[in-house]
């Protein structure tokens, strides 16, 4: 008998949206589109750029994304809103391959109590606003919002309406990560048998959030009773708990290969790469038991193990890193290197940088191989992604000198460069930490409140890169800062700075006011 034939399962990547709506990961508009560009290459089907109508930060984003994003369709969000529909027509102008994504909450508590409507008005508005955006978008997808919590009967109505509307792709949801494997696979066979042209003619998604920790298992059981396409994003950031996590629903899909019956067009060798760099953008670090991309994932602590994956890699390696682009704590150049055996390193780790880009890397590098005995290929990806995230340096450490002294408190001389200006405060505090940032907003005076402060080391030893991670919430919103230095503290001071930066970049582009010092 001939095998039967793969079916292929679409990769919807919403990092950019749902991702983005974890608290504290906010981008700027420029960062939204590195990431976009960086899934282009990870081969994605589908990116969702953001929610247009939300905020004009958004609609740039989403802007941007369409216009310089070619071969992924591209996706916006809308409520069941006119007004919401014809935003995401306007971000979407340039997109070479555009999908409109509607939702509406179908369930009970929803309804009654968010929506205050009846099942019926429910229905209306769907069928309305699908036939009003068709004239627009051939391509329509439709969520029913806390679809694993809906009735049955009724969220089976909201897809035969969604259908017979035009939508071209139904989503199910598990808004609030309520559901279980089980149930949530027999409810997508129960909607492909009342609705034979799911999965086929229009694709059936899934979207499930992580609350119960199920996220990556329902999307595989939806995947498995027939749904061929899963939202998802990188590192499973997202909502709360967060969403299903790309790399372990196709990871799972690969290596199970042997018990799937679909597969996907990801490129798994850009996987750890694009996930380094979300973890850069949004500050948000990944666990280190993380599945796939934790930095625990393949390293081995128990003797026994270690004997054994010597022996042979498969004893307790189900995954090859090499298959995920990780390239293993390579030891690259002493300070004595040259800048081509450095530029050949780059370009083999994936960045591709101009001359000038290239130059500055190279110097970066050798003030680190000054400092540090060996530069390992993650200590060339932190100072690459530094470099990349193009947020303009408007604060600049230009000196810091920290005292720390028993029985007394520590004491911090900050200088900062602003717009060629160079400013200088000396400030006390309740740790050397705490004085560099009060010196800090001494002189850029923001009223920021560090909300989050975390740090971490890039490679093992004594003299390895710290990483340091600030969250910042000024004027009520959240920002994140990441740092890295061999000096911990600079590293602190750096995290700082990039967060205020983010800001004045955010400042000057969305308000378009006149200057002022955030
Ligand atoms: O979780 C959810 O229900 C959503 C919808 C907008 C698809 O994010
Ligand atoms: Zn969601």
């Amino acid at each position: 008998m001939a095998p039967k034939k793969k079916r292929k399962i679409n990769i919807f990547d919403t990092t950019l949206r749902d991702g983005e709506q974890s608290p504290g990961a906010s981008l700027t508009p420029e960062e939204k589109l590195k990431i976009a560009l960086q899934l282009e290459k990870l081969n994605v089907d589908i990116i969702e750029g953001g929610f247009p109508a939300s905020s004009p930060g958004e609609m740039r984003a989403v802007q941007m994304i369409a216009e310089a994003v070619r071969k992924p369709v591209i996706c916006g969000l809308s409520r069941m809103l006119p007004g919401d529909i014809d935003a995401c027509r306007k971000a979407l102008e340039k997109a070479r391959r555009k999908r409109l994504h509607v939702f509406l909450a179908t369930s009970q508590i929803h309804r009654q109590y968010k929506l205050k409507k009846g099942k019926r008005e429910i229905l209306n508005m769907a069928a309305q606003n699908i036939r009003f955006a068709k004239t627009d978008f051939k391509d329509i997808e439709f969520s029913p919002e806390d679809a694993s919590r809906t009735e049955p009967k009724f969220l089976n109505e909201a897809v035969r309406t969604a259908i017979d509307a035009g939508a071209t792709a139904i989503n199910i949801p598990d808004t609030v990560g309520y559901t279980v494997p089980q149930e949530f696979s027999d409810l997508i066979r129960f909607l492909i048998k009342k609705n034979p042209e799911l999965g086929k003619s229009v694709y059936l998604s899934v979207h499930c959030h992580n609350d119960l920790g199920l996220a990556a298992a329902n999307s595989l059981a939806a995947v498995l009773a027939g749904a061929n396409q899963v939202e998802c994003t990188i590192n499973g950031i997202g909502e709360r708990a967060g969403n299903a996590s790309m790399e372990e629903i196709v990871m799972t899909i690969d290596t199970r290969r042997d018990f799937m019956d679909c597969y996907t067009d990801i490129k798994l060798g850009e996987i750890t790469k694009t996930s380094r760099l979300v973890s850069h953008l949004t500050g948000m670090v990944v666990q280190p038991n993380k599945a796939i991309v934790g930095r625990n994932a393949f390293s081995h602590e128990s003797g026994i193990h270690q004997d054994g994956v010597l022996k042979k890699r498969q004893t307790y390696e189900i995954i090859n890193p090499k298959r995920i682009g990780l390239s293993g704590n390579q030891l690259l150049l002493g300070k004595l290197s040259g800048r081509h055996a450095f530029s050949e390193r780059v370009n083999k780790l994936g960045f591709h940088l101009s001359g000038a880009e290239l130059d500055k890397a190279f110097s970066d590098f050798k003030v680190l191989a000054d400092k540090k005995k060996y530069v390992f290929d993650e200590d060339i990806e932190a100072l690459l992604e530094e470099q990349i995230s193009e947020v303009p340096e408007v604060w600049k450490l230009n000196y810091l000198k920290v005292t720390s002294e028993t029985g007394k408190s520590p004491q911090a001389e900050v200088r900062l460069s602003w717009r060629g200006k160079i400013e200088k405060a000396v400030s006390e505090g309740d740790g050397p930490v705490d004085a560099c940032y009060k010196a800090i907003e001494t002189i850029a005076r923001t009223g920021a409140r560090v909300t989050h402060y975390g740090i971490q080391s890039v490679t093992g030893g004594k003299d390895a890169l710290g990483d340091v991670i600030v969250k910042l919430s000024i004027d009520g919103k959240e920002v994140a800062g990441r740092g890295t230095s061999t000096d911990i503290l600079e590293a602190s001071v750096k995290a700082y700075l990039f967060a205020l930066n983010k800001v004045s970049a955010r400042f000057f582009k969305d308000e378009e006011q006149s200057p002022s010092p955030v």
